[in-house]
């Protein structure tokens, strides 16, 4: 298989790079060998862009407007900005997962004073990509204009909008406060991604970031000081790089995908009715199983001090919740290709049926238990009523990739006297999403057992960190690791195409 391709996307306007395909990041970060190599880079780096910084007037005292001026001078000089080092780390890490990569600064190609420089290198980088990571500072909880710019480009291009439509999206972000709103910056921009197309990812199971990359740098070279934020950024080079591989696997599943629709929660039968016209109309792209939990008691989680109460294969229920429906419906929860969370929302409590909140959370002791729904699609669909703001779109999102997933575009549709406006949408959408679950579920079959299943780190969480490494000594967790890849092996050799045959 050939390795994914990664393009790695820097947007901050601090470092004006001399030119387009003048990046010398990928050669520098090739010749790195080993993550102490990689943060002395990042430091060196760091500190030659403060060097510039000075050169051009910053040590005299010199006006801002003088300083870039000199900067611009200085464009052929070494030195990196803070987005541009958190990028670095994220693929460097992409790379040591064996995904190819490739590096374009935006401040090359979109000058201060307006339009784009060699726009066709632009776009050949992003039509070569097999997925593209943005880092870039947060500039108001949000991205920078330099950011815009390219989300701009991407969207006045069909071509870059049909070429980028189901590759996969990843990002990082740089404040100058710990909580600076380097979150927002990457849920925005995931959903605007998601919007185009895209297939977005969070982080990996080893830092504490569950949406990307988050740093912490205000001035420029400081960002060496923030250990823990090149941790995040590299957790999501690494996590890239796994979804990657598994998107570009060229094993093929004999059958249709397998749905899993979860009708969280109803308003006037409209989320029923959807339920509905997905069995009927969709019943050629998957299987669709469908969990209606709004005919179920589901109790609000206890908050437990050590979640999952016990270290169990994933066929067991192991939430403490016990009298309720929780348990009875778990083993439907299991092996499927893509989740299609259900949700209508309406601004009159007494007409909903169902709690999505209450389910949500009762889904910690899945997530806990290891991510059983790792690297599986996420397509949620929101019904709701025209006019004010639902969050619904944003909360799932925000939710459900921390259990690991790959996130699909929510798809919305408004409710207006009793029929649902945009459900032709929506039944396309979830048509695209099928096809996008067959092949992410046949890279998972096919690699099972190649990388390390991902592993609940409890950062965070005192009691549940001692437990767990009583547990890890008990080598339970190893068990059910081991199990769940023989069951995936198990399912590859059932539902794996003989001629893409797993491994
Ligand atoms: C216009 C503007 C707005 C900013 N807004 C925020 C903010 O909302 N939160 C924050 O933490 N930092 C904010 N910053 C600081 C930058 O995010 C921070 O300096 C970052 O390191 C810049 O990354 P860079 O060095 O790669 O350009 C802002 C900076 C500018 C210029």
């Amino acid at each position: 298989m050939k390795p994914p391709k990664l393009l790695g996307i820097s947007a901050s306007p601090r470092n004006p790079w001399p030119g387009p395909g003048e990046s010398t990041l990928v050669a520098d970060l090739s010749a790195i060998g080993d993550k102490a190599s990689l943060l002395e880079y990042i430091k060196r780096q760091g500190d030659l862009c403060l060097e510039k910084y000075l050169k051009a007037g910053r040590a005299e005292r010199k006006g801002f407007l003088e300083i870039y001026a000199n900067l611009r001078k200085l464009a052929k000089s070494p030195g990196l900005s803070n987005s541009e080092l958190a990028l670095a780390a994220a693929l460097w890490s992409a790379a040591e997962r064996g995904a190819e990569i490739r590096h374009v600064p935006l401040s090359a190609h979109f000058p201060a004073q307006g339009g784009i420089v060699e726009e066709g290198l632009l776009r050949e980088s992003l039509l070569w990509a097999d997925g593209i990571l943005i880092s870039g500072p947060v500039y108001f909880g949000d991205r920078s204009s330099l950011a815009k710019s390219l989300l701009d480009f991407i969207a006045s291009s069909p071509e870059l909008q049909g070429g980028l439509r189901g590759k996969l999206y990843g990002g990082c972000s740089v404040g100058a406060k710990r909580n600076g709103g380097q979150e927002t910056t990457l849920i925005y921009q995931l959903v605007d991604m998601l919007e185009m197309g895209l297939l977005g990812v969070g982080n990996d199971s080893e830092t504490t970031a569950q949406y990307g990359g988050t740093c912490h740098a205000g001035d420029v070279g400081t960002i060496s000081r923030d250990a823990l934020g090149l941790e995040t950024a590299m957790g999501v080079g690494r996590r890239m790089a796994t979804v990657l591989s598994l998107l570009k696997s060229p094993a093929r599943l004999k059958g249709k995908p397998r749905a899993l629709a979860l009708l969280l929660q109803d308003a006037e039968g409209a989320g029923a009715g959807m339920i509905e016209k997905i069995r009927l109309h969709l019943g050629d792209v998957f299987d669709v199983h469908v969990v209606d939990y709004t005919e179920l008691s589901i109790r609000r989680c206890m908050a437990c001090d050590i979640c999952p109460a016990d270290v169990d294969l994933d066929e067991f229920y192991r939430c403490l919740v016990k009298n309720d429906a929780g348990g009875d419906v778990h083993r439907e929860l299991l092996d499927h290709d893509v989740l299609i969370p259900v949700v209508v929302s309406s601004r009159n409590p007494a007409a909903i049926k169902g709690d999505y909140q209450k389910f949500m959370e009762r889904t910690r002791y899945i997530r806990r238990g290891d991510y059983i729904w790792s690297d599986t699609l996420v397509a949620p669909v929101v019904i709701q009523e025209p006019g004010g703001v639902s969050t619904y779109p944003i909360r799932m999102l925000t939710s459900l990739i921390r259990h690991h997933t790959v996130m699909f575009r929510p798809l919305v549709g408004h409710l207006a006297q009793g029929a649902v406006i945009g459900e032709e949408q929506i039944l396309e959408g979830l048509r695209e999403a099928a096809e996008r679950s067959a092949k992410l579920a046949a890279g998972r079959l096919a690699r099972a057992g190649e990388h390390a299943a991902a592993s609940y780190n409890p950062v965070g969480y005192v009691l549940s960190a001692d437990k767990t490494r009583e547990d890890m000594q008990l080598k339970k967790r190893e068990e059910i690791v081991a199990q769940r890849e023989s069951r995936l092996r198990k399912l590859a050799a059932e539902r794996l195409l003989p001629q893409s045959g797993g491994k």
